[in-house]
């Protein structure tokens, strides 16, 4: 954070990922936020940040603040609701962190939370499709599917890759959730499962996307120096940034370049001083293989169109030169939209502590988290270290 109090992460808590038929909205974020709490040891915070998309119209509850702060007995909090589409849950953190690391609080918790599988799939669609362009790309019936679609087909044009040259990203996303009992799916995915899995918009097939999915994570944090020396292991921010690109894809002077998240993990390695070789491993949105290829390319660990070759070469896998998604990613732990971004915040906490949920990275010490919402349009980076 630049020439602000430094921030810890003292306290993380998440549901598994699923279809969550027998639980609220409600349940869901109050069970991640007091079992952040509990981890802090901490019965009460300043403020609530709760991150989310969809509840006013999957859930028909809006006011997610106060509607938290009310169920989990924090009714005299402040509190508040961001929303900035799939990054939601990085917005309301990196909100959280401005807040306490100004001074202005002394802690905050942070929520995501989303539950996406008491509507039809249909209607979740269109709901996730008005985070794009309503008069441009809405009205020319694209969902985000068929967005990233487009963008997939132009980059095996201009690039010369194969589909199946991104089969290793569904891969690895699926053999590491396999050790997190918090993902959504657990199965193994061969090379040939990958290539018959059903085609959802050409050339995306179910295994380059995402599922929907039901879940909420939590964090909790505070000033670092107010903490007893001893607090051990320490787990602080390093570095915060968020930028936008715009809303519709086709205005881009390069749709295949994630200038978003270009800019903002520049400035987040600038607050940190490290360089993308120094990071240990990299929670990316991987919403859809064609996502966690462009993410790579934009973050500086692959040059511009070899963003597969990553995975092709093994670099991505936990023994890796750059392991991502080591607790199944949005591919596989799953992606409930609002909370993704609070989820890959936890997950690289309980990596940096040693305590992963999924694989574990040997010796972790620095890991980057990238949330983004819309289709590159609004991306939200941090960098966490252990002292
Ligand atoms: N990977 C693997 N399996 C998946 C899956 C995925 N991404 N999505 C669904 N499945 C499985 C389900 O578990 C279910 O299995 P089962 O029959 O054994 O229970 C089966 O496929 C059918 O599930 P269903 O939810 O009915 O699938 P669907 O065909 O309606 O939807 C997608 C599949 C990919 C179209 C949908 O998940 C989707 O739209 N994903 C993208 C969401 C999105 O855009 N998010 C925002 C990104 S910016």
């Amino acid at each position: 954070m630049k020439a602000m109090r430094e921030i810890a992460v003292i306290g993380v808590g998440q549901t598994r990922v699923d279809e969550h038929w027998d639980k609220s909205l409600r349940e869901l974020a109050g069970e991640a936020a007091l079992a952040a709490l509990n981890d802090a040891r901490r019965e009460s915070v300043d403020a609530i940040y709760v991150g989310n998309m969809l509840s006013g119209s999957a859930n028909h509850q809006q006011h997610l603040g106060t509607w938290l702060a009310d169920w989990i007995g924090l009714r005299y909090s402040e509190a508040l609701r961001l929303e900035s589409a799939c990054s939601s849950g990085g917005s309301a953190f990196r909100a959280g962190l401005m807040a306490v690391a100004s001074g202005e609080l002394e802690s905050a918790l942070v929520v995501g939370a989303e539950k996406m599988t008491d509507s039809p799939n249909a209607e979740i669609t269109a709901t996730l499709a008005t985070a794009a362009d309503a008069d441009w790309e809405l009205e020319q019936g694209l969902s985000f599917v068929a967005i990233n679609a487009l963008v997939m087909q132009r980059y095996l044009h201009e690039y010369g890759w194969k589909h199946n040259d991104f089969a290793n990203f569904s891969i690895n996303a699926h053999a590491n959730a396999m050790k997190n009992p918090n993902a959504r799916f657990q199965e193994a995915l061969s090379e040939s499962g990958y290539q018959k899995s059903p085609m959802v918009s050409d050339p995306i097939n179910l295994m380059d996307a995402s599922p929907m999915g039901d879940g909420a994570a939590a964090a909790v944090l505070v000033p670092a120096d107010t903490l007893a020396s001893s607090h051990s292991p320490l787990i602080t921010v390093v570095g915060s940034a968020s930028a936008t690109d715009s809303i519709a894809v086709h205005s881009r002077r390069d749709p295949l370049w994630l200038r978003a998240a270009e800019s903002s993990a520049a400035e987040a390695y600038r607050q940190a001083g490290v360089k993308p070789e120094e990071i240990d491993f990299f929670e990316l949105h991987d919403a859809f293989t064609i996502m966690a290829a462009l993410s790579l390319e934009a973050c500086g660990f692959a040059e511009r169109g070899q963003g597969p070759r990553l995975a092709l070469e093994g670099d991505i896998r936990p023994d890796g030169r750059i392991p991502i998604a080591t607790c199944g990613g949005l591919k596989a732990r799953g992606h409930p939209v609002g909370a993704t971004g609070m989820y890959q915040i936890v997950e690289s906490v309980l990596q940096l502590r040693g305590q992963a949920s999924g694989v574990q990275i040997d010796g972790a010490r620095i890991g980057m988290a990238q949330n983004i919402g819309g289709s590159g349009s609004n991306i939200v980076t941090h960098i966490l270290k252990r002292a």
